[in-house]
């Protein structure tokens, strides 16, 4: 049988078509635009994802026997406020993980309700990219159309709602809510109070893994796929991305460079977030997970390829950087371009660079974003090695995995092993597995990740290299605190 993981992102959708064996048979990417009405704010609309799914699930499928495809399961971008009226039409543009309007409503909620009540409810603070200080915006700020809130759903469930008729969402996206109890998997009575909304205006949560309905009937017409199709509730793209990377199971860490950076920590079980900057979810796998999140990871790369220095060609950018370089930069770049979640918490935050001499060079510019990013990432392994998690090895994926620069420098600067495994779709290719694990094709998830992902490579830290970005990250975590006030005075 084939199944199709749809990887809704930030910049594109892309559609990977999977055999059951794991074989990849095709992938397909679709772009549609951002937009960034005010500095630090970022939307997008729904109605684009709709069609360029649409658009490319015929484009998947087209050379298939469509007669095979048994499943479809996604894995979304994570904490996206999409609401509907009563009529199911779109009321706004969708407000994204990495908008920072939500200073005011997550000050709120972190100092006025209080952070150990968060945490008690949600397991969770809160940031400025979740859900909850969204829909208090929202309330705040267009009550005209707070009024009108019919459906609240993430990214992802517009499209199992559009595609199955089914309202629903899966407990490791709506993790990402700020309204969901993480510990028993439930709507948190006392956050929906805080927010002013209803269960009623939520969708039915499911375990990433289960059915949640077929495809309706006209849609399957329209794609030329069976009403059998089912859909699968799938998972945030992080949990997702992890079930592609066999990130499942105790201690299992996987880094993700894709327009956001995170590092992902699996957990068999339920403990207490002791450091809540970074979060506390529930895994895909039916188990939890630790995250730490940064907003602009292989996006910081993206901007300064194609804004400022004005070309694609990113590979040939890094071909001249050396292993004598590595760690010898006297340039740091701090990747705060759209502000920053994991540890920080500031939306207000912004990127820069830093050492310039005479004597530096674009090279060294370009080296700096990609340490600057490992850095960043390094924050939240040093929050996870403080709660006592050992981390000597992760896999990785995301388009900046492309890279064996990028690869290289994250290994030396974390001072981990860093397995390469075979495809780094990571969300796409979990979500075809959810969807697989969901038809029977494998008995869980853990199951469908022991026999599909296989590691190609792995990049070993070197000692000298690592030794000198230790000492490089020393002066790193100076920079942060040495500029926060500056931050609140060019705030816009
Ligand atoms: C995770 C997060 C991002 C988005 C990216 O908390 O906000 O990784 O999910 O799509």
């Amino acid at each position: 049988m084939l199944y199709i993981g749809v990887d809704l992102g930030t910049s594109a959708v892309k559609l990977l078509l999977m055999e059951g064996n794991g074989t990849i048979k095709n992938i397909v990417s679709k772009e549609y635009p951002l937009y960034f009405p005010n500095p630090g704010w970022s939307e997008q609309k729904a109605e684009d994802w709709w069609t360029n799914v649409i658009a490319g699930i015929k484009e998947l499928t087209a050379d298939c026997d469509k007669s095979q495809v048994a499943g479809i399961s996604f894995g979304g971008q994570m904490h996206g406020l999409v609401i509907l009226d009563k009529d199911d039409n779109v009321i706004r543009p969708a407000i994204l993980w990495n908008d920072g309007r939500t200073q005011k409503e997550t000050d709120y909620l972190n100092n006025v309700i209080g952070k150990d009540k968060l945490v008690e409810y949600t397991a969770n603070i809160a940031f400025a990219g979740f859900t909850a200080p969204k829909i208090l915006w929202v309330k705040a700020n267009e009550p005209e159309n707070f009024a009108k809130i019919a459906k609240i759903m993430l990214p992802k469930d517009y499209l199992a709602y559009m595609l199955s008729g089914t309202f629903c969402t899966d407990v490791s996206d709506a993790s990402g809510m700020l309204l969901l109890d993480v510990k028993n998997r439930k709507w948190s009575k006392e956050m929906l109070e805080i927010c002013g909304i209803t269960e009623a205006q939520l969708p039915k949560l499911f375990e990433s893994y289960e059915t949640v309905g077929t495809l309706k009937p006209e849609i399957a017409a329209e794609l030329g796929l069976s009403t059998d199709v089912k859909i699968v509730a799938g998972a945030g793209d992080n949990a997702a991305a992890a079930v592609g990377t066999g990130t499942v199971g105790d201690g299992k860490c996987n880094i993700s460079l894709g327009t956001s950076g995170t590092v992902f920590i699996s957990s068999k079980s339920f403990a207490e977030n002791e450091n809540p900057a970074i979060h506390l979810f529930d895994h895909a796998d039916g188990s939890y997970h630790l995250m730490g999140c940064m907003l602009s990871a292989a996006s910081c790369n993206k901007w300064w390829m194609d804004e400022i220095l004005q070309t694609k060609a990113y590979a040939d950018e890094q071909k001249g950087i050396t292993d004598e370089m590595l760690g010898r930069n006297h340039v740091y770049y701090l990747p705060y371009l759209m502000g920053e979640r994991s540890p920080h918490n500031n939306p207000d935050a912004r990127a820069a660079f830093i050492g310039m001499s005479m004597d530096s060079t674009r090279q060294d510019m370009v080296l700096a974003i990609l340490e600057g990013v490992a850095f960043g990432l390094r924050d939240s392994v040093e929050v996870a090695r403080k709660l006592g998690i050992k981390l000597d090895r992760t896999k990785i994926c995301g388009g900046g995995a492309k890279s064996p620069l990028w690869k290289k420098i994250i290994a030396n600067v974390m001072n981990m092993k860093v397995d390469v495994i075979e495809s780094e779709e990571g969300p796409g290719y979990g979500g075809a597995m959810l969807a697989a694990v969901a038809c029977g094709e494998y008995a869980s998830v853990e199951e469908a990740a022991a026999k599909l992902v296989k590691v190609v490579d792995t990049v070993e830290p070197d000692p000298e290299i690592a030794a000198r970005y230790e000492a490089m990250y020393q002066k790193f975590v100076k920079m942060y605190p040495a500029l926060k006030d500056v931050y609140d005075d060019i705030k816009a």
